[in-house]
């Protein structure tokens, strides 16, 4: 028998399908059909591509974020035969849709809190790009994930390398994780020229073309940090265990480093669809559209220490994560109001992590018992957040 053939095909529902994340998961269920079928489709603002999504993969239910899009979405949705719905009970209806085994979570930011939980509580697998949701509430996620938070497997290709590394081993074993940063667009910037940095040249990533925010998360290093977090909870290994090493080759996605100090790492071309097939399959795995690394040709794979001085955002995550509770959403909170007004010229770059360090400062961690418990630090984060910015009032 051919491979996949007489396979029953995977059901897969996606959060933020016309981010970039959510393009490339397309792009490779496309590739797949014997393997992989889209049952339903979530996205914020961009009504002309879901509609577009809708004609071409055929999903059962397409949910846009707002209902003033809906008639930009009826024909394409009449002829796949597609149920419509908006604002946040679309979000929730994709998350649990009847037909999905897996679910995507690529929506950006704390938007994919709530649906990427109700996705878990329905009992689905979480394929998990929207590492926020986890920063912000890391325990409540691995409880809804099952005893040992299995149905969450992550899309990070640093998490999905040690999620393959750590496949068999026993986690008393393991001395800690080592996350691979390639150190982003300013690795070699010297501190002085950081506070002019524009936009343009922050979200110009060396190896890595992604959505905005999580481009300028590589620049601040920020991204290594909210990885960090996602890694605790992932991994359920204290933040002592968890490490980074800059690697600009960007070839070896992480590693994990036994009690014998031997080390096992993950290796792979740097493409997006590799971490996003093995969280769709896994346990399984199959042959897809991303090539092998080349390892006819010389090359080399440099590792540097991260200069922490220069990309304090590294440190203040795993500050807030000493601090606990709410400490990580407030983190993450502050790190979205920043980004937005680094990007908007409201702010210069290092301005980023100064705000970021204000708000934990000010924050007092508090027990998270639900969601709400969540929301509500990431409101409060995100108002003293503001009150920061220049023009914000709060100096
Ligand atoms: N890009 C990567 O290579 C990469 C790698 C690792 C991890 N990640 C993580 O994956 C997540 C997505 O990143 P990305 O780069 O794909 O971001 P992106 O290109 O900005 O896409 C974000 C997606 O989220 C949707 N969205 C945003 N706000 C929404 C809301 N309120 N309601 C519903 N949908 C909403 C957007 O919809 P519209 O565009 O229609 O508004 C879009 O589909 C992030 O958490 C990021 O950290 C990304």
């Amino acid at each position: 028998m051919e491979p996949g053939k007489g396979v029953a095909r995977r059901g897969v529902a996606i959060l933020g399908s016309t981010g970039s994340i959510g393009v490339q998961a397309l792009d490779l269920i496309a590739r797949l059909p014997e393997r992989f079928e889209v049952v339903a489709l979530a996205a914020g603002r961009n009504a002309a591509l879901l509609a577009e999504q809708v004609r071409r993969h055929r999903p059962r239910l397409a949910a846009i974020g707002d209902a003033g899009s809906i008639p930009e979405l009826k024909a394409a949705a009449r002829e796949a035969r597609a149920e419509i719905v908006a604002g946040r009970d679309g979000l929730l209806a994709v998350a649990s849709h009847p037909g999905a085994e897996v679910v995507l979570a690529a929506v950006v930011g704390a938007a994919g809190l709530t649906p990427t939980y109700h996705a878990l509580k329905s009992g689905k697998v979480v394929a998990l790009a929207n590492k926020e949701s986890l920063v912000m509430a890391g325990p409540l996620m691995r409880q809804a994930a099952g005893e040992r938070g299995e149905r969450l497997v992550p899309v990070d290709s640093e998490h999905s390398a040690v999620h393959q590394c750590l496949r068999g081993e026993h986690l008393a074993e393991v001395r800690r994780i080592i996350l691979t940063a390639s150190g982003g667009p300013f690795r070699t910037t010297p501190a002085g020229d950081l506070a002019q940095v524009t936009p343009e040249q922050a979200l110009k990533h060396p190896v890595w073309e992604m959505g905005k925010k999580i481009s300028i998360d590589s620049a601040t290093l920020m991204n290594k940090g909210l990885e960090v977090i996602e890694a605790r909870w992932l991994f359920d290994l204290p933040p002592e265990r968890i490490d980074v090493v800059l690697h600009p080759q960007s070839l070896i996605h992480s590693m994990v480093e036994m009690v014998d100090g031997s080390v096992i790492c993950q290796m792979g071309v740097p493409d997006m669809r590799g971490p996003i097939q093995y969280a769709l399959s896994q346990p399984e795995r199959f042959a897809g559209p991303v090539p092998a690394l080349d390892l006819s040709r010389p090359q080399a794979l440099e590792f540097h220490p991260v200069d922490r001085d220069r990309f304090p955002c590294l440190g203040l995550a795993y500050r807030s994560l000493e601090a606990g509770g709410s400490a990580p959403a407030a983190l993450n909170a502050a790190n979205e109001v920043a980004v937005q007004a680094f990007l908007s010229g409201r702010l210069a770059f290092p301005g980023i992590a100064r705000v970021v360090e204000r708000v934990l400062e000010t924050h007092r961690p508090a027990p998270l018992r639900s969601i709400d418990d969540v929301l509500e630090a990431d409101r409060t984060a995100r108002a003293t957040a503001e009150g920061l910015l220049p023009g914000g009032g709060a100096g």
